[in-house]
Protein backbone atom coordinates (compact mmCIF):
# COMPACT_ATOMS: atom_id res chain seq x y z
CA UNK A 1 0.00 0.00 0.00
CA UNK A 2 1.82 3.43 -0.59
CA UNK A 3 1.17 6.40 1.66
CA UNK A 4 -1.19 7.64 -0.41
CA UNK A 5 -3.59 4.67 0.04
CA UNK A 6 -2.60 4.14 3.62
CA UNK A 7 -3.72 8.13 3.44
CA UNK A 8 -7.25 7.59 2.15
CA UNK A 9 -8.11 4.67 4.32
CA UNK A 10 -7.24 6.96 7.13
CA UNK A 11 -9.30 9.92 5.82
CA UNK A 12 -12.07 7.72 5.46
CA UNK A 13 -11.74 6.26 8.90
CA UNK A 14 -11.85 9.89 10.15
CA UNK A 15 -15.25 10.58 7.97
CA UNK A 16 -16.58 7.61 9.06
CA UNK A 17 -15.72 8.48 12.86
CA UNK A 18 -17.13 12.14 12.28
CA UNK A 19 -20.44 10.45 10.37
CA UNK A 20 -21.23 8.60 13.70
CA UNK A 21 -20.08 11.19 16.19
CA UNK A 22 -24.00 12.24 16.04
CA UNK A 23 -25.16 9.13 17.61
CA UNK A 24 -21.73 7.88 19.94
CA UNK A 25 -21.38 9.91 23.32
CA UNK A 26 -19.80 13.50 22.04
CA UNK A 27 -16.72 12.85 24.05
CA UNK A 28 -15.88 9.24 22.70
CA UNK A 29 -15.96 10.76 19.28
CA UNK A 30 -14.30 13.56 19.91
CA UNK A 31 -11.76 11.85 21.34
CA UNK A 32 -10.80 9.52 18.59
CA UNK A 33 -11.09 12.81 15.89
CA UNK A 34 -8.33 14.92 17.97
CA UNK A 35 -5.70 11.39 18.17
CA UNK A 36 -2.72 11.95 15.77
CA UNK A 37 -2.27 9.42 13.21
CA UNK A 38 1.48 8.45 12.86
CA UNK A 39 3.80 7.29 10.45
CA UNK A 40 4.89 3.70 11.90
CA UNK A 41 9.01 3.76 12.31
CA UNK A 42 10.60 0.72 12.81
CA UNK A 43 11.61 0.24 17.15
CA UNK A 44 14.73 0.75 18.44
CA UNK A 45 16.91 -2.04 19.13
CA UNK A 46 18.05 -2.68 22.81
CA UNK A 47 21.35 -5.04 23.80
CA UNK A 48 21.89 -4.89 27.51
CA UNK A 49 22.53 -0.96 28.38
CA UNK A 50 23.07 -0.10 24.87
CA UNK A 51 20.35 1.06 22.45
CA UNK A 52 20.44 1.35 18.48
CA UNK A 53 18.03 3.59 16.77
CA UNK A 54 17.12 0.87 14.42
CA UNK A 55 16.76 -2.33 14.91
CA UNK A 56 19.43 -3.14 12.44
CA UNK A 57 22.97 -5.12 12.62
CA UNK A 58 25.47 -5.24 10.38
CA UNK A 59 26.95 -8.97 10.59
CA UNK A 60 30.23 -9.10 10.77
CA UNK A 61 32.39 -10.11 7.47
CA UNK A 62 35.54 -11.47 7.76
CA UNK A 63 38.49 -11.62 6.30
CA UNK A 64 38.45 -7.57 6.52
CA UNK A 65 35.18 -7.57 4.81
CA UNK A 66 33.51 -5.29 7.67
CA UNK A 67 36.20 -2.98 9.40
CA UNK A 68 36.26 0.11 10.64
CA UNK A 69 34.76 2.02 7.47
CA UNK A 70 31.46 -0.08 6.96
CA UNK A 71 30.73 -0.43 10.87
CA UNK A 72 30.95 3.15 11.48
CA UNK A 73 28.53 4.01 8.58
CA UNK A 74 26.28 1.90 9.43
CA UNK A 75 27.23 2.78 13.38
CA UNK A 76 26.02 6.68 12.44
CA UNK A 77 22.96 5.73 10.34
CA UNK A 78 21.36 4.27 13.58
CA UNK A 79 22.38 0.44 13.18
CA UNK A 80 25.02 -1.33 15.15
CA UNK A 81 28.05 -1.52 12.96
CA UNK A 82 30.39 -4.70 13.22
CA UNK A 83 33.95 -4.97 12.88
CA UNK A 84 34.80 -8.71 11.69
CA UNK A 85 37.81 -9.96 13.95
CA UNK A 86 39.09 -13.11 11.90
CA UNK A 87 41.92 -12.98 9.97
CA UNK A 88 42.06 -9.43 10.76
CA UNK A 89 45.79 -9.48 11.09
CA UNK A 90 46.23 -10.27 7.23
CA UNK A 91 46.12 -6.24 6.89
CA UNK A 92 49.37 -6.06 8.60
CA UNK A 93 52.90 -6.28 7.10
CA UNK A 94 54.31 -9.00 9.58
CA UNK A 95 51.26 -11.66 9.36
CA UNK A 96 53.51 -14.53 8.34
CA UNK A 97 56.11 -13.49 11.28
CA UNK A 98 53.28 -12.80 14.15
CA UNK A 99 49.83 -13.93 13.18
CA UNK A 100 48.62 -13.86 16.46
CA UNK A 101 50.00 -9.96 17.42
CA UNK A 102 49.40 -8.86 13.88
CA UNK A 103 45.81 -10.17 14.80
CA UNK A 104 45.13 -8.28 18.19
CA UNK A 105 47.17 -5.05 16.83
CA UNK A 106 45.00 -4.87 13.52
CA UNK A 107 41.82 -5.31 15.59
CA UNK A 108 42.63 -2.67 17.96
CA UNK A 109 42.97 -0.13 15.62
CA UNK A 110 40.22 -0.74 13.80
CA UNK A 111 38.12 -0.56 16.82
CA UNK A 112 39.96 2.62 18.02
CA UNK A 113 39.29 4.36 14.32
CA UNK A 114 35.88 3.45 14.19
CA UNK A 115 35.38 4.92 17.35
CA UNK A 116 36.53 8.24 15.73
CA UNK A 117 34.53 7.96 13.36
CA UNK A 118 30.95 7.68 15.38
CA UNK A 119 29.46 8.28 18.29
CA UNK A 120 26.77 5.21 17.62
CA UNK A 121 27.33 1.49 18.64
CA UNK A 122 30.01 -0.43 17.34
CA UNK A 123 30.41 -4.48 18.12
CA UNK A 124 32.65 -6.91 17.36
CA UNK A 125 32.39 -10.36 15.95
CA UNK A 126 34.89 -13.25 16.74
CA UNK A 127 34.92 -16.61 15.69
CA UNK A 128 34.83 -19.30 19.10
CA UNK A 129 36.81 -21.77 16.66
CA UNK A 130 39.85 -18.95 16.56
CA UNK A 131 42.92 -19.69 18.54
CA UNK A 132 43.14 -16.46 19.80
CA UNK A 133 39.82 -15.77 20.59
CA UNK A 134 40.56 -14.88 24.29
CA UNK A 135 42.82 -12.84 23.69
CA UNK A 136 40.47 -11.03 20.66
CA UNK A 137 38.18 -10.81 23.59
CA UNK A 138 40.39 -9.19 25.90
CA UNK A 139 40.92 -6.03 23.58
CA UNK A 140 37.05 -5.85 22.50
CA UNK A 141 37.04 -5.80 26.02
CA UNK A 142 39.81 -3.15 27.03
CA UNK A 143 38.52 -1.12 23.84
CA UNK A 144 35.10 -1.11 25.20
CA UNK A 145 33.03 -2.15 22.41
CA UNK A 146 29.41 -2.02 22.92
CA UNK A 147 28.70 -5.84 22.01
CA UNK A 148 30.56 -8.59 21.11
CA UNK A 149 29.23 -11.46 18.66
CA UNK A 150 30.40 -14.54 19.64
CA UNK A 151 29.97 -17.36 16.87
CA UNK A 152 31.39 -20.41 15.18
CA UNK A 153 31.38 -22.39 18.00
CA UNK A 154 29.38 -21.93 21.68
CA UNK A 155 30.58 -19.40 23.70
CA UNK A 156 30.57 -20.79 26.95
CA UNK A 157 33.64 -22.14 28.91
CA UNK A 158 36.53 -19.35 30.59
CA UNK A 159 34.35 -16.20 29.64
CA UNK A 160 35.72 -13.10 31.56
CA UNK A 161 31.93 -12.27 32.00
CA UNK A 162 32.75 -10.09 34.95
CA UNK A 163 35.11 -7.99 33.28
CA UNK A 164 32.35 -7.41 30.69
CA UNK A 165 29.63 -6.58 32.65
CA UNK A 166 31.91 -4.25 34.67
CA UNK A 167 33.25 -2.99 30.68
CA UNK A 168 29.32 -2.29 29.85
CA UNK A 169 30.44 -5.03 27.02
CA UNK A 170 26.87 -7.11 25.89
CA UNK A 171 27.37 -10.57 24.98
CA UNK A 172 25.70 -12.26 22.35
CA UNK A 173 26.25 -15.73 21.22
CA UNK A 174 25.26 -16.79 17.30
CA UNK A 175 23.50 -19.90 16.84
CA UNK A 176 22.05 -21.51 14.41
CA UNK A 177 19.80 -24.21 16.58
CA UNK A 178 17.16 -23.68 19.60
CA UNK A 179 19.24 -26.50 21.27
CA UNK A 180 22.69 -24.33 20.97
CA UNK A 181 20.69 -21.36 22.81
CA UNK A 182 19.08 -24.11 25.70
CA UNK A 183 22.74 -25.30 26.03
CA UNK A 184 24.38 -22.12 26.14
CA UNK A 185 22.21 -20.61 28.52
CA UNK A 186 22.03 -23.60 31.27
CA UNK A 187 25.81 -23.70 30.96
CA UNK A 188 25.65 -19.43 31.71
CA UNK A 189 23.53 -19.84 34.06
CA UNK A 190 25.80 -22.51 35.57
CA UNK A 191 28.82 -21.07 35.59
CA UNK A 192 28.53 -17.52 35.54
CA UNK A 193 25.12 -17.36 37.42
CA UNK A 194 24.21 -14.71 34.53
CA UNK A 195 23.04 -14.90 30.84
CA UNK A 196 23.94 -13.42 28.22
CA UNK A 197 21.91 -9.91 26.44
CA UNK A 198 21.08 -11.29 23.09
CA UNK A 199 20.74 -13.84 21.19
CA UNK A 200 21.43 -13.59 17.23
CA UNK A 201 20.38 -16.56 14.98
CA UNK A 202 21.87 -16.78 11.49
CA UNK A 203 19.34 -18.85 9.13
CA UNK A 204 20.40 -21.36 6.25
CA UNK A 205 19.83 -18.71 4.01
CA UNK A 206 22.99 -16.50 5.00
CA UNK A 207 26.32 -15.73 3.52
CA UNK A 208 29.39 -17.28 4.51
CA UNK A 209 30.09 -20.69 6.91
CA UNK A 210 26.76 -21.96 7.81
CA UNK A 211 25.96 -24.21 10.57
CA UNK A 212 23.90 -26.18 8.56
CA UNK A 213 24.47 -29.37 6.97
CA UNK A 214 23.94 -29.24 3.14
CA UNK A 215 20.52 -31.43 3.50
CA UNK A 216 19.19 -28.66 5.87
CA UNK A 217 20.11 -25.78 4.52
CA UNK A 218 16.81 -25.99 1.67
CA UNK A 219 14.41 -27.73 4.82
CA UNK A 220 11.44 -25.37 5.92
CA UNK A 221 11.95 -26.92 9.52
CA UNK A 222 15.46 -25.10 9.42
CA UNK A 223 14.27 -21.64 7.98
CA UNK A 224 13.93 -18.78 10.15
CA UNK A 225 10.35 -18.38 9.91
CA UNK A 226 10.14 -21.90 11.63
CA UNK A 227 13.09 -21.15 14.21
CA UNK A 228 12.96 -17.40 15.17
CA UNK A 229 9.35 -18.48 17.43
CA UNK A 230 10.84 -21.11 18.98
CA UNK A 231 14.00 -19.37 20.37
CA UNK A 232 11.90 -16.36 21.50
CA UNK A 233 9.65 -19.40 23.20
CA UNK A 234 12.78 -20.55 24.56
CA UNK A 235 14.18 -17.87 26.00
CA UNK A 236 10.65 -16.59 27.69
CA UNK A 237 11.79 -18.59 31.24
CA UNK A 238 15.63 -16.55 31.10
CA UNK A 239 14.14 -13.76 30.28
CA UNK A 240 11.89 -14.24 33.89
CA UNK A 241 14.82 -15.29 35.70
CA UNK A 242 17.02 -12.17 34.69
CA UNK A 243 14.24 -10.27 35.10
CA UNK A 244 15.05 -8.18 31.32
CA UNK A 245 14.54 -8.67 28.09
CA UNK A 246 16.80 -11.16 25.75
CA UNK A 247 16.21 -10.24 22.14
CA UNK A 248 16.52 -12.20 19.56
CA UNK A 249 18.16 -11.16 16.30
CA UNK A 250 17.79 -12.84 13.43
CA UNK A 251 19.72 -12.95 9.70
CA UNK A 252 20.10 -14.62 6.76
CA UNK A 253 18.60 -13.72 3.47
CA UNK A 254 16.91 -10.31 4.73
CA UNK A 255 16.86 -8.09 1.91
CA UNK A 256 14.56 -5.32 1.80
CA UNK A 257 12.45 -3.13 4.70
CA UNK A 258 9.63 -5.61 3.94
CA UNK A 259 11.98 -8.76 5.35
CA UNK A 260 12.64 -6.64 8.25
CA UNK A 261 8.78 -6.68 8.83
CA UNK A 262 8.35 -10.01 8.46
CA UNK A 263 10.80 -11.17 10.77
CA UNK A 264 10.24 -8.53 13.61
CA UNK A 265 6.74 -9.92 13.11
CA UNK A 266 8.12 -13.38 13.53
CA UNK A 267 9.19 -11.67 17.42
CA UNK A 268 12.94 -11.10 16.33
CA UNK A 269 13.52 -7.92 18.18
CA UNK A 270 15.79 -6.68 15.29
CA UNK A 271 17.47 -8.34 12.00
CA UNK A 272 21.21 -9.10 10.98
CA UNK A 273 22.09 -8.38 7.58
CA UNK A 274 25.36 -9.01 5.49
CA UNK A 275 24.66 -9.41 1.70
CA UNK A 276 23.11 -5.80 1.31
CA UNK A 277 25.83 -3.86 3.25
CA UNK A 278 28.51 -5.48 0.86
CA UNK A 279 27.28 -3.82 -1.82
CA UNK A 280 28.29 -0.61 0.06
CA UNK A 281 30.21 2.19 -0.53
CA UNK A 282 31.76 1.72 2.70
CA UNK A 283 32.07 -1.73 2.87
CA UNK A 284 35.89 -2.17 3.13
CA UNK A 285 36.43 -4.78 0.54
CA UNK A 286 37.94 -4.14 -2.67
CA UNK A 287 35.89 -2.23 -5.32
CA UNK A 288 36.17 -5.61 -7.39
CA UNK A 289 34.80 -7.63 -4.27
CA UNK A 290 31.47 -5.64 -4.72
CA UNK A 291 31.30 -6.16 -8.31
CA UNK A 292 31.31 -9.15 -8.17
CA UNK A 293 27.61 -9.17 -6.08
CA UNK A 294 26.42 -6.92 -8.60
CA UNK A 295 27.38 -9.10 -11.81
CA UNK A 296 26.30 -12.73 -9.84
CA UNK A 297 23.75 -14.38 -10.85
CA UNK A 298 21.15 -16.39 -9.06
CA UNK A 299 23.06 -19.48 -10.51
CA UNK A 300 26.62 -18.26 -9.60
CA UNK A 301 26.01 -18.27 -5.99
CA UNK A 302 26.11 -22.06 -4.07
CA UNK A 303 27.68 -23.84 -1.53
CA UNK A 304 30.87 -24.68 -0.88
CA UNK A 305 32.74 -27.36 1.18
CA UNK A 306 34.89 -24.58 3.46
CA UNK A 307 38.02 -26.26 4.51
CA UNK A 308 37.64 -25.70 8.29
CA UNK A 309 34.83 -28.48 7.75
CA UNK A 310 31.26 -26.28 7.40
CA UNK A 311 29.65 -25.73 4.32
CA UNK A 312 29.38 -22.23 3.42
CA UNK A 313 27.80 -19.94 0.78
CA UNK A 314 29.74 -17.94 -1.93
CA UNK A 315 29.99 -16.28 -5.19
CA UNK A 316 31.26 -20.10 -7.02
CA UNK A 317 33.98 -19.18 -9.48
CA UNK A 318 36.90 -21.17 -11.04
CA UNK A 319 38.60 -21.34 -7.76
CA UNK A 320 35.87 -22.88 -5.80
CA UNK A 321 35.92 -25.41 -8.89
CA UNK A 322 39.88 -26.13 -9.37
CA UNK A 323 39.92 -26.67 -5.14
CA UNK A 324 36.91 -29.18 -5.81
CA UNK A 325 38.65 -31.04 -8.57
CA UNK A 326 41.54 -31.36 -6.26
CA UNK A 327 44.23 -28.55 -7.05
CA UNK A 328 45.86 -27.18 -4.37
CA UNK A 329 47.56 -23.98 -4.98
CA UNK A 330 50.61 -23.66 -2.95
CA UNK A 331 50.46 -21.68 0.45
CA UNK A 332 51.93 -21.41 3.77
CA UNK A 333 49.98 -21.57 6.87
CA UNK A 334 51.17 -18.47 8.96
CA UNK A 335 50.10 -20.03 12.03
CA UNK A 336 47.34 -22.61 13.24
CA UNK A 337 44.44 -20.02 13.51
CA UNK A 338 41.47 -22.09 13.58
CA UNK A 339 41.89 -25.19 16.14
CA UNK A 340 40.25 -27.41 14.07
CA UNK A 341 41.79 -26.70 10.58
CA UNK A 342 43.92 -29.56 9.11
CA UNK A 343 46.34 -27.49 7.64
CA UNK A 344 47.97 -30.67 5.48
CA UNK A 345 45.17 -31.32 4.16
CA UNK A 346 43.53 -28.78 3.31
CA UNK A 347 43.05 -27.58 -0.56
CA UNK A 348 43.43 -23.97 0.46
CA UNK A 349 43.85 -22.00 3.05
CA UNK A 350 40.58 -20.04 3.36
CA UNK A 351 42.00 -17.01 5.65
CA UNK A 352 44.29 -16.33 2.09
CA UNK A 353 41.62 -17.19 0.00
CA UNK A 354 38.93 -15.01 1.56
CA UNK A 355 41.65 -11.93 2.12
CA UNK A 356 42.80 -12.69 -1.77
CA UNK A 357 39.11 -11.52 -2.50
CA UNK A 358 39.01 -8.61 -0.37
CA UNK A 359 41.95 -7.49 -1.71
CA UNK A 360 40.08 -7.80 -5.27
CA UNK A 361 42.34 -11.31 -6.39
CA UNK A 362 39.54 -13.31 -7.37
CA UNK A 363 41.34 -15.51 -8.97
CA UNK A 364 43.11 -16.10 -6.12
CA UNK A 365 40.04 -16.80 -4.02
CA UNK A 366 36.24 -16.53 -3.83
CA UNK A 367 33.81 -14.31 -2.31
CA UNK A 368 31.42 -15.38 0.57
CA UNK A 369 27.76 -14.49 -0.59
CA UNK A 370 24.43 -14.85 0.88
CA UNK A 371 21.81 -16.35 -1.26
CA UNK A 372 20.29 -13.01 -2.41
CA UNK A 373 23.52 -11.88 -3.62
CA UNK A 374 21.97 -11.61 -7.49
CA UNK A 375 19.30 -9.40 -6.30
CA UNK A 376 22.11 -6.99 -5.50
CA UNK A 377 22.16 -4.58 -8.63
CA UNK A 378 24.36 -1.37 -7.75
CA UNK A 379 26.50 -0.45 -4.94
CA UNK A 380 25.42 2.81 -2.69
CA UNK A 381 25.94 4.74 0.38
CA UNK A 382 24.82 2.95 3.96
CA UNK A 383 22.81 5.82 4.43
CA UNK A 384 20.79 5.39 1.20
CA UNK A 385 20.37 1.58 2.10
CA UNK A 386 19.56 2.03 4.99
CA UNK A 387 17.22 4.88 4.27
CA UNK A 388 15.45 2.62 1.68
CA UNK A 389 15.07 -0.10 4.25
CA UNK A 390 13.58 1.99 6.99
CA UNK A 391 11.06 3.10 3.99
CA UNK A 392 10.53 -0.43 2.86
CA UNK A 393 9.30 -1.54 6.95
CA UNK A 394 7.01 1.85 6.70
CA UNK A 395 5.41 0.82 3.85
CA UNK A 396 5.14 -2.48 4.62
CA UNK A 397 3.96 -1.64 8.21
CA UNK A 398 1.05 0.60 6.82
CA UNK A 399 -0.02 -1.69 3.96
CA UNK A 400 -0.84 -4.42 6.77
CA UNK A 401 -2.25 -1.95 8.95
CA UNK A 402 -4.17 -0.07 5.79
CA UNK A 403 -5.61 -3.55 4.99
CA UNK A 404 -6.93 -3.89 8.71
CA UNK A 405 -8.35 -0.44 9.07
CA UNK A 406 -10.12 -0.62 5.69
CA UNK A 407 -11.73 -3.88 6.41
CA UNK A 408 -12.86 -2.42 9.97
CA UNK A 409 -13.90 0.55 8.17
CA UNK A 410 -16.16 -1.74 5.95
CA UNK A 411 -17.59 -3.59 8.99
CA UNK A 412 -18.65 -0.13 10.54
CA UNK A 413 -20.56 1.02 7.76
CA UNK A 414 -22.38 -1.84 7.38
CA UNK A 415 -22.89 -1.36 11.63
CA UNK A 416 -24.07 2.07 10.85
CA UNK A 417 -26.74 1.02 8.23
CA UNK A 418 -27.81 -1.70 10.33
CA UNK A 419 -27.79 1.15 13.64
CA UNK A 420 -30.46 3.79 11.59
CA UNK A 421 -32.52 0.69 10.47
CA UNK A 422 -32.86 -0.24 14.19
CA UNK A 423 -32.78 3.22 16.04
CA UNK A 424 -36.27 3.92 16.09
CA UNK A 425 -38.07 0.29 15.98
CA UNK A 426 -35.79 -1.31 18.67
CA UNK A 427 -33.81 0.55 21.04
CA UNK A 428 -32.05 -2.06 23.03
CA UNK A 429 -30.65 -3.67 19.43
CA UNK A 430 -29.59 -0.08 18.32
CA UNK A 431 -27.28 0.27 21.64
CA UNK A 432 -25.53 -2.52 21.29
CA UNK A 433 -25.10 -1.75 17.77
CA UNK A 434 -23.26 1.35 18.34
CA UNK A 435 -21.56 -0.23 21.13
CA UNK A 436 -20.11 -2.61 18.55
CA UNK A 437 -19.70 0.58 16.36
CA UNK A 438 -17.28 2.39 19.24
CA UNK A 439 -15.49 -0.89 19.94
CA UNK A 440 -14.13 -0.94 16.40
CA UNK A 441 -13.61 2.49 15.92
CA UNK A 442 -11.44 2.44 18.63
CA UNK A 443 -9.42 -0.76 17.32
CA UNK A 444 -9.07 1.00 14.13
CA UNK A 445 -7.67 4.11 15.54
CA UNK A 446 -5.51 2.41 17.83
CA UNK A 447 -3.61 0.66 14.79
CA UNK A 448 -3.23 3.95 13.18
CA UNK A 449 -1.77 6.13 16.13
CA UNK A 450 0.22 3.43 17.16
CA UNK A 451 4.21 3.74 16.64
CA UNK A 452 5.43 0.85 15.85
CA UNK A 453 3.83 -2.08 17.13
CA UNK A 454 0.86 -1.62 15.52
CA UNK A 455 1.07 -5.18 13.49
CA UNK A 456 1.90 -7.21 16.41
C1 LIG B 1 31.33 -11.73 2.74
C2 LIG B 1 30.75 -12.30 4.01
C3 LIG B 1 31.59 -12.61 5.05
C4 LIG B 1 31.07 -13.10 6.27
N1 LIG B 1 31.91 -13.34 7.31
C5 LIG B 1 31.40 -13.69 8.52
C6 LIG B 1 32.25 -13.82 9.66
O1 LIG B 1 33.46 -13.62 9.57
N2 LIG B 1 31.69 -14.16 10.85
C7 LIG B 1 30.33 -14.34 10.98
O2 LIG B 1 29.85 -14.64 12.08
N3 LIG B 1 29.49 -14.22 9.92
C8 LIG B 1 30.00 -13.88 8.71
N4 LIG B 1 29.16 -13.68 7.64
C9 LIG B 1 27.69 -13.75 7.86
C10 LIG B 1 27.11 -12.33 8.12
O3 LIG B 1 27.59 -11.81 9.33
C11 LIG B 1 25.57 -12.32 8.18
O4 LIG B 1 25.10 -13.02 9.28
C12 LIG B 1 24.95 -12.92 6.93
O5 LIG B 1 25.61 -12.45 5.81
C13 LIG B 1 23.47 -12.58 6.87
O6 LIG B 1 22.90 -13.06 5.70
P1 LIG B 1 22.70 -12.13 4.39
O7 LIG B 1 24.04 -12.05 3.74
O8 LIG B 1 21.71 -12.89 3.58
O9 LIG B 1 22.23 -10.81 4.84
C14 LIG B 1 29.67 -13.27 6.40
C15 LIG B 1 28.83 -12.97 5.32
C16 LIG B 1 29.36 -12.48 4.13
C17 LIG B 1 28.43 -12.14 3.01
Amino acid sequence: MTQSRFDSVVSALRALTDDVSSFLPIRTARTLLSRSVQRPAPPALRIGQHEAALPIVQGGMGVGISLSGLASAVANAGGIGVIAANGIGLLEQDYYRDGRAANLRAFRREIRTAREKTNGLIGANIMVAVNDFHELLDVAIEERVDVVFMGAGLPIKGLPVDRMRSAGVAAVPIVSSVRAVDMIFRMWNKIYKDVPDAVVFEGPLAGGHLGFSAEQIDDPEYQLEAIVPQIVEALVPHEEQAGRRIPVIAGGGVFTGEDMQRVLDLGAAGVQMGTRFVATDECDADQAFKDAFVSATAEDIGLIKSPVGMPGRAIRNQFIRDAEEGKRPAFRCAWQCLSSCKADDARYCISIALNNARLGRLRQGFVFAGSNAARVTAIQPVADLIAELRDGYVAAVQRIVGGRVGALVERIDALRRQYAAKRAADAAAAAEIRDQIAARLAEAWSLVTARTDAVR
